[in-house]
């Protein structure tokens, strides 16, 4: 349990399927409902995949941020990091920032050497904060722009 200056947070996978409900849920409302970037849902192929963690950002036993990993093929210790997002009521209150950094931990220990993100604009200064660089030019991804950003694991 991570004690921010604002509220206890603790970032782990989904354990029950009830956890897992509620990390897509919270998935759904943020880039479903609110940012309407997918218009019916924001589960890909990688949901499917075995190797893929689905996290859950808990604030005070309630699911109220999530992120995704997994490894990528092409590149040994290739991990992507998204699917970041914490709920409005629980914004800037120090959810999003752990969340990212157990994403990179994980990715670290479970022997990556880079992660990578499509990072939507808004967003860059909240990744650069935390350690991550520019890697490529902006994309449109889901019909929004997205910097390409990365972070090596080996620091
Ligand atoms: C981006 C997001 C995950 C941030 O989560 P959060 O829980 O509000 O972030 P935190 O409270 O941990 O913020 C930590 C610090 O980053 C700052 N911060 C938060 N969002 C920021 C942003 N977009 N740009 C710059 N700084 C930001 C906070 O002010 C805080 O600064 P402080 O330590 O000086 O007080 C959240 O706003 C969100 O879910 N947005 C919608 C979905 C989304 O855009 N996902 C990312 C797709 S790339």
């Amino acid at each position: 349990m991570l004690r921010t200056a604002w509220v206890a947070v603790e970032c782990r996978p989904a354990a029950t399927p009830e956890e897992l409900a509620a990390h897509h849920a919270v998935r759904h409302a943020v880039f479903v409902t609110d940012q309407r970037v997918f218009a019916e849902s924001d589960r890909d192929p990688q949901d499917d995949n075995p190797r893929t963690l689905h996290v859950v950002g808990m604030v005070d036993d309630v699911v109220g941020g999530t992120v995704r990993l997994f490894p990528l093929d092409g590149e040994p210790g290739l991990w992507q990091g998204d699917r970041l997002a914490v709920l409005h009521e629980h914004r800037l209150r120090g959810l999003g920032e752990p969340l990212v950094r157990y994403a990179v931990r994980t990715a670290a220990e479970l022997g990556g050497r880079r992660m990578v993100a499509h990072v939507q604009l808004p967003n860059v200064r909240f990744f650069e904060r935390l350690g991550w660089h520019h890697d490529g030019d902006v994309e449109v991804y889901a019909g929004v722009p997205h910097q390409p950003m990365a972070i090596d694991l080996q620091r």
